[in-house]
This record gives C-alpha cells, structure tokens and sequence, in this order.
C-alpha cells in the first residue's frame, strides 16, 4: 500500500473548515455547508474517474445527502466498501468529526485512482450525511439495497474521528467471528510500533446499520468526549484526564483540533486496508443453477 499522503488531508481539511466559515460555521446536514462538502468531495471523485451516485432523503433538518462512489472494475459480486459521514453537529465546522474521516477516506480513494491497480473486487466508498441527527444517511443506504446487493458487500469499514487532538488508537471490535478485518487493523498498528485498544462501538457510528444487516465491520477512532486514563496517556504519550477531543461536537473542532501524526497513522492504516482487501480472494460466484 502507498503512503497516503497526511499533506493532502490537510488541504482537503483546510477547504472544508473554508466551506464552514462561508456557510455560518457549520456543514450540518440540512444547512448549506453539508451540500457544499458534498459538492467538493464529489467533483474531486469525479474527477478522478469514480462513478458517484447522490442518494436524497429527508430528515427533520431538510433534505440531505448521501455521497456513494464506485471505482468501475472489480468483481461486483464482492464489494468491499469505505464509509465516513460527512456531515458535521450544527454548532461547529466539524473537522475532527467528521472531517478527518471524510478526508482521510477521499485522498484513499483519489490514491487508489492514481495508483493503476487492476482490483481483483470491486471498491466503493460512502459518504454520509445525517450521522449527527441519528445515524441516518447510513441507515437509509443500506434500507435502499436488495438482500442481492446487500449479500455482495464483502466488508465494510468506517472512519469516524481519526485525528484527535489528544489520540487513541482505537480498532473497532466489532463480530469478530469470521471478521479478519479488526486482526488486520491492529496487527497493523503492532507493525508500525503503535500501541492500540479495541472498543466496542457498537451503535454509536455508521457502521452499525452494515454490522445489523451481518456484514463484518470495522474502524478506526482516536476518541472523543471521554477522558484519557493515566495508564493510557503513558502508553500514547498523552495527557491524563483530558478528553481524547475536548473540541467534541463543539465551535473549536476547527483544523487546529487535529493531531497530524494520528491523522497519518490512521490514514496509512485504511491504505493498508483497502490494498489488502481489494485483492482478497472471495472465491467465484456460480450463476444459480
Ligand atoms: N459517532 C460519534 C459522533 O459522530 C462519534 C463516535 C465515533 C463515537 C466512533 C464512538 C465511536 O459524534
Ligand atoms: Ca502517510
Ligand atoms: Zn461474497
Ligand atoms: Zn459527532
Ligand atoms: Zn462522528
């Protein structure tokens, strides 16, 4: 896998903390900073090659949307799929949460384009909107889907607050029976010398509507409203009693709440991921007889 570059997060960042300073502080769903998010992360899709599909629903807030993008090739019976929401809480511009995810998934994407690789499966990559009102673009995308589409969706990962200010490094521990996808993620991280924890995350990000349905999820997180134990902060070098992001779902979740280094670890680490599972063998479907 490449290194991804940390760089070009940061000027994705950049322009969606300027599209949240234009659009009165925000890009929460149904105001107009999520649509022009949207509209970015799209024509940099597009342009790259993706087919990218806008799914429409409606919330309490408005109308919203999802964002899918589709590398064309891959065997379309197995699908291994990348998800962020894109969408921030309506009171800050949402950089850690969800931007880091958003843009850490987009410049995966944009590399993978770039890199020229033949997929054995077929890439897809979503971005939500509605998380912060209930998990709900997610939730919609998968009520969407036939039980054939859905059954084809081999895995599923997502990315929700990777950059913390004050970073753990958290992997998903999600139906481990039969999901490879947490080893992978925390042998990586042994790999590159990082000490790592599971969480239960159950229910609390997008993935969760994929885990219901019993698609094999996983992810990666560096904390939020809770506070870094004593024995943690000497394990990651942070600081004891302080929330992982005391920007959580508040106006400072600006480009300066990011940590640059757990930002590049956590983006090398879905780069690690999606060469690796894009070759994956999943064997031959057999027309039904
Ligand atoms: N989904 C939560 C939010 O957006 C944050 C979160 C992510 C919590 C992952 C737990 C695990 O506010
Ligand atoms: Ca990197
Ligand atoms: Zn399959
Ligand atoms: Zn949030
Ligand atoms: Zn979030």
């Amino acid at each position: 896998a490449p290194d991804i570059s940390v760089a070009n997060v940061q000027s994705h960042l950049a322009q969606l903390q300027t599209i949240a300073n234009a659009n009165g502080g925000n890009r929460a769903s149904g105001r107009p900073g999520y649509k022009a998010s949207l509209d970015y992360v799209k024509a940099k899709l597009d342009a790259a090659g993706y087919t990218t599909t806008v799914q429409t629903f409606s919330t309490s807030a408005g109308t919203t949307y999802n964002l899918v993008a589709d590398w064309p090739g891959g065997d379309p019976n197995h699908v291994v799929m990348t998800g962020a929401h894109l969408d921030s809480v309506s009171v800050g511009p949402g950089i850690n949460d969800n931007g880091t995810g958003s843009a850490g998934i987009l410049e995966n994407a944009l590399a993978f384009a770039a890199s020229g690789i033949t997929p054995k499966n077929h890439l897809r990559f979503g971005f939500w909107g509605a998380e912060e009102l209930g998990l709900l673009g997610s939730k919609h995308y998968v009520s969407t889907l036939s039980t054939a589409e859905k059954d084809k969706i081999e895995l599923y990962l997502n990315f929700d607050m990777i950059g913390s200010p004050n970073p753990g490094y958290f992997v998903y521990d999600d139906n481990p029976a039969g999901n490879g996808a947490r080893d992978d993620l925390t042998s990586y991280f042994t790999s590159k010398g990082v000490p790592w924890e599971y969480i239960d995350v159950q229910g609390r990000s997008d993935h969760a509507a994929f885990r219901s349905y019993g698609i094999p999820t996983s992810g990666t997180f560096t904390g939020a409203e809770s506070t870094m134990t004593s024995a943690q902060a000497s394990k990651w070098g942070g600081q004891a009693g302080r929330a992982f992001d005391p920007c959580y779902h508040a106006a400072c979740d600006t480009t300066a709440n990011v940590n640059a280094t757990a930002l590049d670890r956590n983006i090398d680490a879905i780069a690690f991921m999606l060469w690796k599972y894009v070759d994956v063998d999943y064997g031959t479907t057999l027309p039904p007889a």
